[in-house]
């Protein structure tokens, strides 16, 4: 096997997952918090543009970067909601946001080189680098900054060998919400050392505070990606897409067509309906009921003694520091599912840097469910104290 594949860390929610799967097989009643998808699927009349194209026979191999129709709806719909002028031209479409952020790191990043990214982040990002024989260096961040990493400290962390900064608006783990004055900044500043800059936008339209814009508004320059899995909750369609610069167009086509030929058929037929009207109100109600949820959440475990300090407005996440109640997190999550059935995901799947004193709470399970578990993790403390 590649040396290169035991640089990967395997996910330490696996376990978690593993175990809570066996639990439920067993007849006990787990509460899933640790699930970064939604809880809901893609709205009825997405759903059935799919099975339309099925019925048509439209599953051939579409062009390499996507079906024109689905390139030009994801244009207007940057137009319309995001005040951003993008040509279809520059829109490549791949099997999810993963699909991205692969071409992202072969288009851009050379072997050896570096890319600068918060800690705590997306794990596989650093793992897509180490693929393409680059890796990431991870530029520790604080809860009482809001997880943002500072931008005046950017130069000292830029090396001969860094190749760019990889950002994500709103963020997994921590649902933090980047302002557009920040994002423009990291521009300026990634411009000035010579760099590239990723935003990824994956929880795009998931934002309940703060403002929900696209970095596309500040520079067609900027590198962005997206998907239909969180905010239209198609996450098994496999479909996402990566906004490219006009320069970049060509050499990101050819590593589509040789890569992954196409994203997948069906879907694309299926999302070019995702842009429609009734399904962005639908899609607009989901937020809202998210939304509910976590406030719920939030004020819950600052009623249990968690409180949450960096402020989470945004995807369906907030990231909790327990080290008030343990010195190792995965312990606590396993013992947390031992003994009260609730699984939630361990810091260290995010970072490295404080990565044992947090977990990750997903609030993708009903406001009932949701009070129910932190009521469990409540007697849980109490008992474990
Ligand atoms: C920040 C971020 N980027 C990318 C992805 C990949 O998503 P997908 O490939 O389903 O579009 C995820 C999935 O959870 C994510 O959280």
């Amino acid at each position: 096997m590649a040396t290169r594949v035991e640089q990967i860390a395997p996910f330490q929610v696996m376990a978690i997952l593993a175990r809570a799967k066996k639990l439920a097989l067993a007849g006990e009643d787990v509460i899933h918090l640790e699930i970064g998808e939604p809880d809901f699927v893609a709205v009825d009349a997405v759903a059935e543009a799919g099975v339309l194209a099925i019925q048509q026979g439209k599953t051939g191999y579409t062009s390499a970067t996507g079906l024109p129709e689905l390139k030009q709806a994801i244009s207007e719909y940057y137009h319309s909601r995001y005040h951003a002028s993008v040509s279809p031209e520059r829109i490549i479409v791949t099997p999810g946001a993963s699909g991205a952020l692969l071409l992202m790191a072969s288009l851009m990043v050379n072997a050896g080189e570096e890319v600068i990214m918060p800690d705590p982040c997306y794990p596989c990002n650093r793992h897509f680098l180490i693929q393409a024989g680059a890796k990431a260096k991870l530029v520790e961040t604080k809860a009482e900054d809001g997880f943002e990493m500072d931008l005046s400290a950017l130069s000292e962390h830029w090396q001969d060998n860094t190749s760019g900064l990889w950002l994500a608006s709103p963020s997994n783990p921590t649902g933090a919400v980047l302002s557009k004055q920040y994002v423009s900044e990291a521009w300026q500043k990634v411009s000035e050392l010579g760099g590239h800059l990723l935003v990824d936008e994956i929880y795009q339209g998931l934002v309940y505070d703060g403002e929900d814009f696209s970095a596309l508004s500040i520079s067609d320059d900027i590198f962005v990606i997206n998907s239909f899995s969180k905010y239209f909750a198609m996450t098994g369609w496999r479909l996402g897409w990566l906004v490219v610069p006009e320069w970049a167009i060509d050499g990101a086509t050819k590593l589509a067509q040789n890569v992954f030929i196409a994203a997948p058929s069906v879907s694309q037929y299926a999302a070019v309906r995702a842009f429609s009207p009734d399904v962005l109100a639908e899609c607009e109600l989901r937020r809202q009921t998210l939304n509910a949820r976590r406030l719920v959440l939030l004020e819950q475990l600052n009623a249990i003694g968690l409180p949450v300090v960096a402020p989470a407005h945004g995807a369906f996440y907030v990231y909790v520091d327990v080290s008030s109640v343990t010195q190792d997190a995965m312990a606590w999550c396993l013992a947390l599912l031992e003994k009260e059935k609730v699984a939630l995901t361990p810091g260290a799947d995010f970072g490295v840097k404080d990565a044992h004193k947090y977990v990750r709470f997903a609030y993708t399970c009903d406001e009932a469910r949701l009070k129910e578990a932190l009521a469990r993790i409540a007697r849980f403390i109490a008992l474990s104290s």
